[in-house]
């Protein structure tokens, strides 16, 4: 891959330097574990010709994650959002629930598609993680439940949110997409709430290309999960409980095992980049970059910035547009917010009005390369382009309104060949 400088205003692309790398570079590239392994495993399958309903290496995927995590049940699924469905109907969630709204749509949707309506909470902007003192306005007699996210594998605050539940007769589930490997106090995620539901999707730092698991340790709900991704099916010919399909593949799981023999490999090339952009970026006006817990585990799987437009001068949007000319595909995680995406922004229009610090949070954001498809030299790359545009934050700006205007208003040279004549 070939570099080109960014130290200067004009080296920018946008402004027409060449793009600093020639591939794009994208937010959330699949890490892919030893190919070799993956491939024996798949052809077990296929010599087995086992490749879905509960086979073996579903078994064995489950039976190591729930070692892993300390659970007692892990059952794994196609994808999370199924899983967030199944977990939703087997906890008997009805009514409203509580989600923040600081979320990948798949949160507020597991709800609505089952006609529950999702009541949407504001965060914490220190943690990005709901709030749990603004939880209990939010509760109504019709209030079954709140669904905590642990937002960039941060963990939410767990022990105030089991407070409210237990004090509010609530059930608690945790979308727990981005905290695979995390920990909360020392113990790992999966352990907490009533049930929490895991994201193995190909854009995490650990996949089973799509794929999904609830974990818990409550043998009731563990068995009625068990039936419900099954069709309700309790033997041959026997169902007992209405359901879906929600199994997960053999494939995925074949995916998952080999991923797992590489988890230590990913977090460490994650910590490795993560401490690289915090070294670089050291001293940037106006750019923080989201910090975790060292006395807790983490994935390091999102290297999350916020942008303080007042000192960068530069919009969070304008920098967005900079890196993509880059071909480096920043992405604003989770603008605008699920309160301003249908069907949520037409069903509450006046939402965001309650969720002030999550509607600052999402003009601020941004979410930046890591994992394995990414080096060292990359993220010193992406650190240098955006010190060059801070550093210079009033010229980007001003050049920036030029180039909108000589696209809304492009000079005609005849024009400009009248005025010279008549001058
Ligand atoms: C917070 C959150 N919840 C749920 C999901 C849905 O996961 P899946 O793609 O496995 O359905 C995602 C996926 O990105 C997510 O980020």
């Amino acid at each position: 891959m070939i570099m080109e400088t960014k130290n200067d205003v004009g080296d920018l692309a946008i402004f027409g330097g060449a793009p600093a790398f020639q591939e794009y570079l994208h937010v959330g590239r699949p890490n892919i574990g030893n190919r070799e392994r993956l491939l024996e495993r798949i052809n077990d399958l296929l010599d087995r010709g086992r490749l879905t309903n509960n086979g073996p290496y579903v078994q064995e995927f489950e039976q190591r994650l729930a070692s892993m995590l300390g659970v007692n049940h892990c059952i794994a699924v196609c994808n999370a959002t199924v899983a967030l469905e199944i977990a939703i109907r087997a906890l008997g969630l009805s009514g409203e629930v509580i989600i923040p709204s600081m979320t990948f749509i798949a949160t507020a949707h597991a709800l609505q598609w089952q006609e529950i309506p999702p009541v949407f909470c504001d965060i914490d902007p220190q943690t990005h993680n709901i709030d749990p003192s603004r939880v209990e306005e939010l509760i109504t007699p019709r209030t079954s439940g709140i669904i905590g996210v642990h937002l960039w594998g941060r963990p939410c605050d767990i022990e105030a949110l089991d407070d409210i539940a237990r004090r509010r007769n609530l059930k608690l589930l945790y979308d727990a997409a981005h905290a695979f490997g995390c920990t909360y106090k020392g113990r790992m995620i999966g352990n907490f709430g009533d049930a929490e539901v895991f994201s193995f999707h190909a854009t995490k730092f650990f996949n089973s290309l799509e794929g999904g698991a609830v974990v818990t340790n409550d043998d009731n709900l563990a068995a009625k999960i068990r039936l419900m991704k099954n069709f309700g099916f309790s033997g041959y010919d026997n169902v007992i409980y209405i359901g879906t399909n929600g199994k997960m593949n053999e494939v995925s799981a074949a995916m998952g095992l080999t991923s797992l023999e590489s988890l230590g490999e990913f977090v460490a090339v994650n910590y490795r980049h993560y401490k690289q952009y915090q070294q670089e970026l050291a001293g940037i006006p106006g750019v923080s970059l989201t910090t975790y817990d060292g006395n807790e585990k983490n994935n390091y799987q999102y290297i999350i910035l916020e942008i303080d437009e007042t000192e960068t001068q530069v919009s969070r949007d304008q920098l967005v547009e900079i890196l993509r000319a880059e071909n480096v595909l920043a992405r604003r995680y989770f603008y605008p917010g699920c309160h301003q995406m249908e069907p949520y922004r037409s069903y509450y229009p006046h939402t965001g009005l309650l969720l002030p610090e999550t509607e600052k949070l999402v003009q601020r954001v941004l979410s930046l390369p890591t994992g394995t498809a990414v080096g060292p030299v990359e993220v010193s790359q992406i650190c240098q382009i955006i010190r060059t545009v801070v550093v210079n934050g009033e010229e980007v700006c001003w050049r920036l309104r030029n180039q909108m205007l000589s696209l809304k208003f492009p000079i005609k040279s005849n024009l400009l060949i009248t005025t010279v004549k008549e001058s």
